[in-house]
C-alpha cells in the first residue's frame, strides 16, 4: 500500500465541500490535526459539525476536496482509513436487544479483529470505559450515558489511532459528564481525537485547540486559551454596591479600563452593569474604588458569554 503525501499530520482537510442537493453544508473548509492532538470542532446547530465528522471517518465522500489520514486518502483508500479511525456517531446505532459484551463483540468481528483480540480488548475497553457492572445488561435498558459509554468502547474497540466524538456529552447528566470528559482526556493521551461540542468550556477542559464552525465555514482556529483571552474583551459585570447612585455611577464610570457602566434598581437592590474593555480585569479595583470610598460591595458577578455571543463576536468583528 503507497502512502499519498505521507506528512506528520495525521489529518489534512483540503477544500473540503459538501452539498445536500443544492445545499452547501460546509463549504472550502481546510484544517490539519497533529499526531497526539485532540481537536474541538465547536458551533451551533446546523454548523456542518456531523457533516465534517461523517467525512473524516469515510462514512460518505466529500463532494469536493480532499482528506488524507495517516497519508492515505480516505475516498481512494477508504479501508486503511476505517481501520485507523474509532467513531462516535451523533446517534449511535447501538442494538438495544444485545447485551454490552455482545454487542461489542459482533462489532469486533464486523472490523474483521482476531477472536483473541476481540475477547482481550472487550475486557479491556469495559475497564476503560467503566462498564464491568453492565457488561450482561441489555444495551435497551442503559441509560443515556452508558449506552454513550458503549458507543465510546465500540470506537476504541479496535485500538484505532485516530478517534472521531461527535457530541460525546450530549443529552447525560452532569456527573456522567464529568466521567465522560476524564475518558476522553485519558483517551487523549495516547490517541488522536477530533470531537465536536456546543459547548465552550467543554473545549477548553478537553482541547489543545479548537476549530470555530460556522455556517459552513471555519471562522477561528485557537488554542482554547488565546479563544478565552481573545473574548475577554466583551467581559461583562454585574455588581450590587450599596451606595449613593449619584455618586457611585460616576465612580465607576471614571475607572480605567471601564467601556461603560449603567444602573438599575431591582428589589431595592442597586445592581451595576460594567462592561469592561478589552483583556482588562476589572474585579480588584471596583472592589478597592468602592471599599475606598465607604460604601458596601454586596455582590460581584462576571457574565460568561453566550456561545451566540461568541459567535457573533468572531464572525462580524474578527478578521481572521
Ligand atoms: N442528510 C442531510 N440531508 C440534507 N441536509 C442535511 C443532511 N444532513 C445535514 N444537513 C444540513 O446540513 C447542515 C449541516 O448539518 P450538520 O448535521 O453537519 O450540522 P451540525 O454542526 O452537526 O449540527 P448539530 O449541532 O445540530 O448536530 C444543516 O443545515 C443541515 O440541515
Ligand atoms: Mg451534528
Amino acid at each position: 500500500m503507497v502512502k499519498q503525501d505521507s506528512k506528520s499530520l495525521m489529518i489534512q482537510a483540503s477544500g473540503l465541500t459538501h452539498y445536500y442537493g443544492p445545499y452547501a453544508a460546509i463549504e472550502d473548509v481546510n484544517f490539519g490535526v497533529e499526531r497526539g492532538e485532540v481537536l474541538g470542532f465547536l458551533g451551533p446547530n446546523g454548523a456542518g459539525k456531523t457533516t465534517t465528522m461523517r467525512i473524516l471517518t469515510g462514512y460518505m465522500p466529500p463532494t469536493r476536496g480532499k482528506v488524507t489520514l495517516d497519508g492515505f486518502d480516505i475516498v481512494e483508500q477508504s479501508l486503511e482509513v476505517r481501520r485507523r479511525v474509532g467513531y462516535l456517531p451523533e446517534t449511535v446505532p447501538l442494538y438495544t436487544d444485545m447485551p454490552v459484551n455482545s454487542y461489542l463483540k459482533y462489532m469486533g468481528t464486523l472490523r474483521q479483529m482476531p477472536p483473541k483480540a476481540i475477547k482481550r480488548r472487550i475486557s479491556e475497553v469495559i475497564d476503560v470505559c467503566r462498564l464491568g457492572d453492565y457488561r450482561s445488561t441489555l444495551i435497551g435498558k442503559l441509560s443515556k450515558g452508558f449506552r454513550q459509554r458503549v458507543g465510546i468502547a465500540q470506537a476504541i474497540l479496535h485500538e484505532p489511532e485516530v478517534l472521531v466524538l461527535d457530541e460525546p456529552t450530549i443529552g447525560i447528566d452532569p456527573i456522567q459528564v464529568v466521567e465522560t470528559r476524564r475518558l476522553i482526556q485519558e483517551l487523549g493521551r495516547e490517541q488522536t481525537v477530533v470531537l465536536s461540542t456546543h459547548i465552550l468550556p467543554e473545549v477548553s477542559m478537553i482541547c489543545d485547540r479548537v476549530l470555530i464552525i460556522s455556517e459552513g465555514k471555519i471562522v477561528a482556529e485557537d488554542t482554547p486559551e488565546n479563544l478565552a483571552e481573545r473574548l475577554k474583551g466583551s467581559e461583562q459585570m454585574e455588581v450590587e454596591i450599596g451606595g449613593p447612585v449619584s455618586q457611585v455611577l460616576p465612580a465607576l464610570r471614571a475607572l480605567k479600563g471601564v467601556a461603560s457602566a449603567s444602573h438599575q434598581s431591582s428589589h431595592g437592590k442597586e445592581i451595576y452593569t460594567i462592561q469592561a474593555n478589552e483583556g482588562q480585569d476589572l474585579r480588584d479595583e471596583i472592589s478597592r474604588t468602592v471599599i475606598g470610598a465607604g460604601w458596601s460591595l454586596l455582590s460581584m458577578q462576571t457574565m460568561g458569554m453566550s456561545l451566540e455571543e461568541i459567535f457573533l463576536k468572531l464572525t462580524t468583528h474578527e478578521e481572521l
